[in-house]
């Protein structure tokens, strides 16, 4: 038996106003909650048992969890206070039952990818590591944790956001799945804040513990913005990313209840929420519109999230932007690159360009 422990209470600020409502790992992704993708993969891979570890909005996961059936046991722990991802994974532990030198697998409740989980705890048995880390190489590594291995593939140094040339040693970073020994987990200290990449991992190392990376190359994408919310949707949509949770990929995913009208044009792994409306000539192209959304006659919607009820009124024009639930955008006017605007705003019929970049 392997267990998991799946990383989702964290608030999502980088999302935000998505994230007010609803807490990141809850919001559909093509048609069922992200953490439904996370939770199928890892069962697919021989993962018996989860552990969730919540704390913000944790109600949400709670009501979620009791009505759905996944197919594997899941269990909900629940932090009073945030304790940081160490804390949340040191809070788990007495709901694990796994033995002192079992495996445990740790998920960051935001990361999809096409690892190779199985082999990622093969790993970590043959080489009797007490962690063992999932790397992926990016391009630009600035806003992430760098993690340099040697040739044995033992983890050199734990680097957060290099900023320097000098600093940048590699382009390997943490890709959120580790496995770790439990008895590891039993040291992380109790009852308060712990972040795992800033004080256990470089503490492991300090203390001469075995730790290893395993790169792979495969499909890796971070959903915590608002960017690669949006992509990792397409993603699944189209069958770029994998997930047992996608019944068939395709160029949009229209779900149940949703009207879209004979000369709309959808694409680009787009899904139409629910009950959503998508009226004449409109165009919504790589984006996600949530359940019961109006993209009105004529607008465009492009790369973009439409939040749940939102209105894009007739001709307006919103690209890399994100609508918060409930609010109305009137007609005609055009929302471009990272605008936000916040559940419940209303922006009259007033022909207005709104840009981050102006
Ligand atoms: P941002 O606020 O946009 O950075 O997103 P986030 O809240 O998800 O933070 P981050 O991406 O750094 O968190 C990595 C993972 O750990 C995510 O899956 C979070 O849900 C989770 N996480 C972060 N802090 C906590 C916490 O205090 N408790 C629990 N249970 N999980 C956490």
């Amino acid at each position: 038996m392997t267990e998991a422990v799946l990383l989702v209470g964290g608030q999502g600020t980088r999302l935000r106003p998505l994230t007010i409502n609803t807490p990141k790992p809850m919001l559909p992704v093509a048609g069922v909650p992200f953490t439904v993708h996370q939770i199928t993969r890892a069962r697919d891979a021989g993962v018996s048992r989860i552990v969730l570890a919540t704390s913000y909005k944790a109600e949400v996961f709670r009501s979620f969890i009791d009505d759905a059936d996944l197919g594997i046991e899941v269990v909900i722990a629940t932090e009073d206070e945030p304790l940081g991802t160490g804390g949340a994974i040191r809070h788990a532990l007495p709901h694990l039952q796994s033995g002192p030198d079992d495996p445990v697998l740790i998920f960051n409740g935001d990361v999809l990818s096409g690892l190779d989980i199985d082999g990622l705890v093969r790993h970590h048995r043959e080489t009797g590591s007490d962690v063992t880390l999932y790397l992926t190489p990016v391009e630009d590594p600035r806003a992430y944790g760098l993690v340099p291995t040697d040739a044995d593939g033992r983890v050199t140094a734990f680097l957060e956001k290099p900023q320097t040339p000098e600093e940048i040693v590699t382009d390997q970073i943490n890709a959120g799945c580790y496995v770790f020994r439990r008895s590891v987990i039993d040291r992380i200290p109790a009852g308060r804040p712990v972040s795992v990449e800033r004080e256990t991992f470089p503490g492991l190392l300090s203390d001469g513990a075995l730790v290893t990376g395993v790169v792979d190359r495969g499909y890796w994408l971070d959903l915590g913005t608002p960017l690669s919310f949006v992509q990792g949707s397409c993603d699944l949509v189209s069958g770029r990313a994998p997930s047992p949770a996608v019944a068939s990929t395709g160029d949009a995913l229209v779900l149940a209840g949703a009207q879209v009208a004979a000369s709309a044009v959808v694409r680009g792994g787009s899904v139409i929420g629910r009950d959503a409306v998508v009226g004449p000539d409109a165009v919504v192209d790589g984006s996600v519109v949530f359940d019961g959304a109006e993209v009105a006659e004529g607008a465009r919607v492009l790369g973009s999230i439409v939040g749940v009820g939102a209105v894009v009124g007739a001709g307006s024009s919103i690209r890399g932007a994100v609508i918060g639930d409930g609010a109305v955008i009137g007609r005609g006017n055009e929302l471009l690159d990272g605008v936000r605007v916040w559940p419940g705003a209303r922006l009259g019929d007033t022909s207005v360009r709104f840009s981050s970049d102006a």
